[in-house]
């Protein structure tokens, strides 16, 4: 074998063993584990717990998330005593360990004798002890007491062959609450200099001369605080900014501890995170020093209606089908920390899951090539602020609940599985030839929170709404930034990107011509990176692009629908609609039937070198018009696409098919005549599941 190839295949081999799939065996398909609180139970109950996890099913623990108090009861004096028992009792049951760090919940001597380490919220009161991710992560104090624990942690666990992993904090996020303590202001200041470096380059791009808002030094600045504001916004730019940084010093307090810990522990051992899977406050892409991310999902909790009769039992169809495609695209694994076992506590209300939607969820979670799915929590607590939240196990701490049943079930059925798992099985030819890679900035979602110009308008929704129509026509999503290399897509998404570049709309503009097909929506390039608007005609950055003019925008009320007429039926809209002039040679798709611009064009398509670009001037509620945009867009350049009924998710992995059914309904799927059905039949009841082999 000639010298040259066998680099190749050494590195090709290094990346399998060295990336991150270290940690997972392919031939496992997915593992799935539970939280446990040994500090909450009686440590005589611990063997009892441990060997029900085990008999159940489960194959993995996690502990110590909370249990600062415990592994440092007064400080610099650490206990690892109980938590060595907890360890050695799940390992003689045959689990593996998720060892986390506490950073989360500071204990009380830490926050006594260092109250400045507390955060504060907008309203100028200082967050009390006693809950949690109430702390400052842009306290230099808190950010050593933390790494000191967390490597006392790590050192202790070092080359403990039983830790599989580490989750660093929970889900870091302060929930939302943005931190106006002096150590975070006096830390904005600096990354304000760093970025910046004069006044007056900050002057400018905050836009200051609005308002008299000029800055003659850096230390006059304070956080923009929108709450303390009496009007309006002055400066959407410094808001824009105070969120990036928000997701900066996020990112920098999760790195210290990937460090301490990674300083410390063997290869073997992961470090990851769990962020929220809606979450959009902190970044997860900004943690990219982590082997992983990882996050937590929440179906059913009185906060969607879903789809139909049933929907708020059964969860949005496409929440973990996106969390799934969100959180790999940064390392190419992921998994879900905490996926709901069941009833809830912290809804508005908290009706009961379906009968069959945890195991549909589980389905789901494993469709999305998941390696790992963990549960909060094995017992249901007796005492404190989660009382009624389901467990695997019930209040007597034996009996499975529900939930735990199709858990089991579902760990069950993985074993049968992994008898048919073949290695290196290749994407089926029609499914990869409509790859799709959705483009995502949290700029843009940041940014359009702050003049979101109607009170309609939610980016979120937006991205979440093209993503659910992509996958109504069983297409594969991948989640990329703006860097990322596209070429290897046939289809690249732009949704509602707002703030751009010139670099970046001549990258599309390239990708295209290369033969790429660009589908773009609504409020795209409208800004510069400042959140600007241009000194030229509305859109001006991208109308060479797509082809048309954007001529001017609308958009109605709550109670008042617009109608857009495509191929022949009429489509609901009141978001966002775009009337648009197109340039000679591209072809009108879609037109305005109403109001007083009826007849004015709002979808358009053209050629580009070898290559499409589609613009979808309006945003629908429903994303009706969205989806049958999207397949005539596939179909124009000869990929065909597979509709489904609304509701159902259709994922592959490792070859096997997954469909899930989030609708109210019974539907029967199209699944061919010599396919293998595995679980399940084609037709699917509410929270029915079909897995199959074609
Ligand atoms: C999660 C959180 C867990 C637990 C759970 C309850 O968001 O990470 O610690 O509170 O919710 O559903």
């Amino acid at each position: 074998m000639k010298k040259s190839l066998l680099i190749v295949f050494a590195l090709a081999f290094s990346a399998i063993v060295f990336g991150q799939k270290q940690f997972f065996k392919p031939e496992k398909l997915v593992e799935t584990g539970v939280y446990y609180y040994p500090e909450a139970w009686n440590p005589d109950q611990w063997d009892r717990d441990f060997k029900k996890m085990a008999e159940m099913g489960f194959e993995f623990t996690h502990m110590a998330e909370f249990a600062w108090a415990q592994i440092e009861p007064s400080e610099g004096n650490y206990d690892f005593k109980w938590l060595d028992k907890a360890v050695e009792l799940a390992a003689k049951n045959n689990l593996k360990v998720i060892m986390c760090t506490p950073s989360a919940t500071p204990p009380i001597w830490l926050t006594r004798k260092y109250p400045e380490i507390l955060l504060e919220k907008p309203d100028g009161q200082t967050a009390m002890h006693g809950t949690r991710e109430h702390y400052s992560w842009s306290s230099p104090k808190y950010q050593e007491l933390t790494r000191k624990v967390v490597e006392a942690m790590a050192k202790h666990f070092a080359n403990d062959t039983r830790i599989w992993g580490w989750q660093i904090d929970n889900e870091p996020s302060h929930y939302g609450t943005f931190d106006y303590s002096p150590a975070a202001q006096a830390s904005f200041r600096v990354w304000l200099k760093d970025k910046y470096k004069t006044i007056d380059a900050l002057n400018s791009a905050w836009g200051t001369a609005f308002w008299s808002g000029v800055y003659s030094c850096f230390d006059q600045i304070e956080m923009p605080n929108v709450g303390r504001l009496i009007s309006g916004v002055a400066s959407p730019t410094s808001v824009l900014d105070m969120k990036r940084f928000n997701a900066d010093e996020c990112a920098k307090y999760i790195s210290l501890q990937n460090k301490a810990i990674k300083d410390n522990v063997s290869k073997s051992q992961f470090v990851t995170t769990n962020f929220m899977n809606a979450h959009t406050d902190v970044d997860p892409w900004r943690s990219k020093d982590l082997d992983f991310i990882s996050y937590t999902v929440y179906p059913v909790a009185g906060y969607t209606e879903g789809l139909g009769d049933q929907g708020f039992r059964l969860g949005d169809p496409w929440r973990i089908s996106f969390s799934n495609d969100f959180f790999r695209s940064l390392n190419g694994v992921t998994g879900v920390m905490e996926l709901q076992p069941g009833q809830v506590n912290w809804g508005t209300y908290n009706p009961q899951p379906y009968p069959g939607a945890v195991r549909m969820w589980l389905w789901n979670a494993f469709a999305g090539g998941l390696d790992f799915i963990c549960s909060y929590r094995f017992r249901q607590p007796l005492y404190g602020g989660e009382q009624f939240h389901y467990g695997m196990v019930g209040t007597d701490g034996v009996t499975p609940l529900n939930g735990g049943q199709q858990y089991s079930q579902f760990m069950g059925e993985i074993k049968e599985l992994r008898k048919l798992y073949k290695p290196n099985v290749a994407m089926p030819k029609e499914y990869a030839a409509r790859k799709t890679a959705m483009i995502y900035n949290p700029d843009d979602v940041w940014e359009t929170t702050i003049q979101p110009q109607t009170f309609q308008w939610n980016e979120r929704d937006h991205v979440t709404k093209c993503y659910n129509a992509l996958k109504l026509l069983t297409i594969p999503v991948v989640f990329v930034d703006e860097q990322k290399n596209l070429s290897e897509y046939p289809f690249v998404m732009v949704p509602a990107c707002q703030m751009v570049d010139k670099l970046l709309v001549e990258k599309w503009t390239k990708y295209t011509e290369n033969g790429g097909n660009l589908i773009v929506t609504v409020r795209t390039g409208l800004k510069d990176r400042d959140g600007h608007f241009l000194q030229a005609p509305w859109a001006d950055a991208i109308t060479n692009l797509i082809g048309a003019k954007i001529v001017m925008n609308d958009m109605l009320g709550a109670n008042k629908m617009g109608t857009v007429s495509f191929n022949g039926n009429s489509y609901k809209w009141n978001n966002w609609g775009d009337m648009l002039e197109p340039t000679a040679g591209t072809e009108v798709w879609a037109k305005f039937a109403d109001q007083f611009y009826a007849g004015m064009p709002t979808v358009v398509h053209r050629k580009l070198g070898k290559g499409t670009v589609t613009y979808i001037g309006t945003d629908t509620d429903d994303g009706k018009l969205e989806k049958d945009v999207l397949k005539k867009a596939y179909e124009a350049v000869g990929v065909g696409v597979k509709e489904l009924p609304e509701g159902v998710m259709v994922n592959w992995r490792d070859g096997f098919w997954v469909a899930c059914n989030y609708s109210s309904s019974n539907v029967t799927l199209d699944i061919p005549a010599n396919a293998k059905i595995i679980f399940g039949k084609k037709e699917l009841t509410p929270a029915g599941v079909v897995v199959w082999m074609e």
